[in-house]
């Protein structure tokens, strides 16, 4: 076994310290290492080639009041098995924000368990704004680089999976939605796609996406919701991509007063959204419980209704829209939609994708 220590990071947290969330298995590593030929207790199989990632919340400074442990850095570790070998090694994910806590020698942002408005800096991550983005919820691999993610919706960070060299924050061609990505993107190994969501306290409260194999984005779409909601994570099948709209998110009274509380609402049903992955134009939302999805459809008679009176007898699609009322099954999306056409639409209005709409002064640009 040969270990060697590629950097050692002065932490500013109490020598003490005995936080529980950062004692016992929360012990936070402030040493980066390289192990190659990993002691092996038993026998590794031969045929046991790849690399095991892991992406942990290891704090670097004290939290600004409260911790709560998803403020921690983000520090990857990767084994590595081949050949019957083993080696090791971690890396803190250097992010904009751990650059800037790391030059300040302290902490710069307050975390999930204060108001935003207790952050020294202004600007700032997340879709509650003025957070750090930490990079430290999840790591997927997509076109041989690990990507880690943020659960507030933040950058991507792009390293190698196995020897952790680190390439910085995704940038797409300049495509990279200025409402972040939100953890938990996933990859189809079959097509080497990555789908991905994101969520926004702001109309359009979700986008869904799809970034090709070879880096370019190949859709972005925003997804109609009634209002601000946290979406935890995504599935996908062959041809569809799901989607979450569960009854726990901000209370909008509150967020209307920029107070960031969190609620259950048992009397909201939970949607599932079942999005085409690429084309819009059969869209559904299933409803959870059969009174809502009734009460939706009779929604979407009435309004079909409307359009027939609108027109005049005789004229063309008055049958045709009268007809169709008993037979309204689910919301068909609004309208088709064009991904390129709202990127230019974007890059129209803001200059490019990562203009100011959303992350106001970003701290390395
Ligand atoms: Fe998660």
């Amino acid at each position: 076994m040969n270990s060697r220590v590629v950097t050692r990071f002065e932490t500013t947290l109490p020598v003490d310290d005995d936080h529980q969330y950062r004692t016992g298995a929360w012990q936070p590593n402030f040493t980066e290492w390289s192990v190659t030929d990993c002691a092996v207790e038993g026998e590794l199989p031969d045929d046991l080639n790849g690399v095991y990632l892991r992406n942990t919340e290891n704090p670097l400074h004290p939290a600004i009041g409260r911790y709560h442990p998803f403020d921690g850095d983000g520090m990857l570790h990767a084994m590595e098995f081949g050949n019957g070998t083993a080696n090791y090694r971690n890396r803190f994910v250097r992010t904009a924000g751990f650059e800037a806590e790391l030059a300040a020698g302290g902490p710069l942002w307050a975390g999930l368990a204060e108001p935003a408005s207790r952050s020294i800096r202004p600007d700032g991550w997340g879709a509650r704004t003025r957070m750090k983005d930490a990079s430290s919820t999840d790591v997927v691999v997509h076109a041989g680089k690990a990507l880690t993610s943020f659960y507030q919706c933040g950058d991507l960070y792009a390293l190698d999976p196995v020897t952790l060299e680190q390439f910085g924050a995704e940038r797409w061609g300049g495509q990279f939605p200025v409402e972040g990505v939100s953890a938990h993107p996933k990859v189809d190994e079959h097509t080497g796609e990555l789908l991905f969501f994101n969520y926004s306290t702001v109309a359009p409260y979700m986008h869904y996406g799809v970034l090709d194999p070879d880096g370019s984005l190949a859709h972005y779409t925003p997804i109609e919701l009634p209002g601000a909601r946290l979406s935890h994570d995504m599935a996908f099948t062959e041809h569809y991509a799901v989607l979450n709209d569960c009854p726990m998110f901000w209370d909008p009274d509150l967020l209307a007063r920029d107070v960031h509380a969190v609620r259950f609402y048992p009397d909201i049903p939970t949607r599932i959204g079942v999005v085409p992955r690429r084309d819009q134009r059969r869209h559904q939302v299933v409803r959870g419980r059969p009174d809502v999805r009734a009460a939706l459809d009779q929604r979407v008679r009435r309004r079909r209704r409307g359009r027939a009176r609108r027109l005049l007898p005789g004229q063309p699609g008055a049958q045709r829209a009268a007809g169709r009322d008993d037979r309204a099954a689910h919301v068909p999306l609004p309208r088709q939609h064009d991904a390129r056409a709202e990127a230019l639409s974007l890059a129209a209005q803001h200059g490019d994708w990562r203009g100011e709409r959303r992350f106001p002064r970003r701290p390395h640009e």
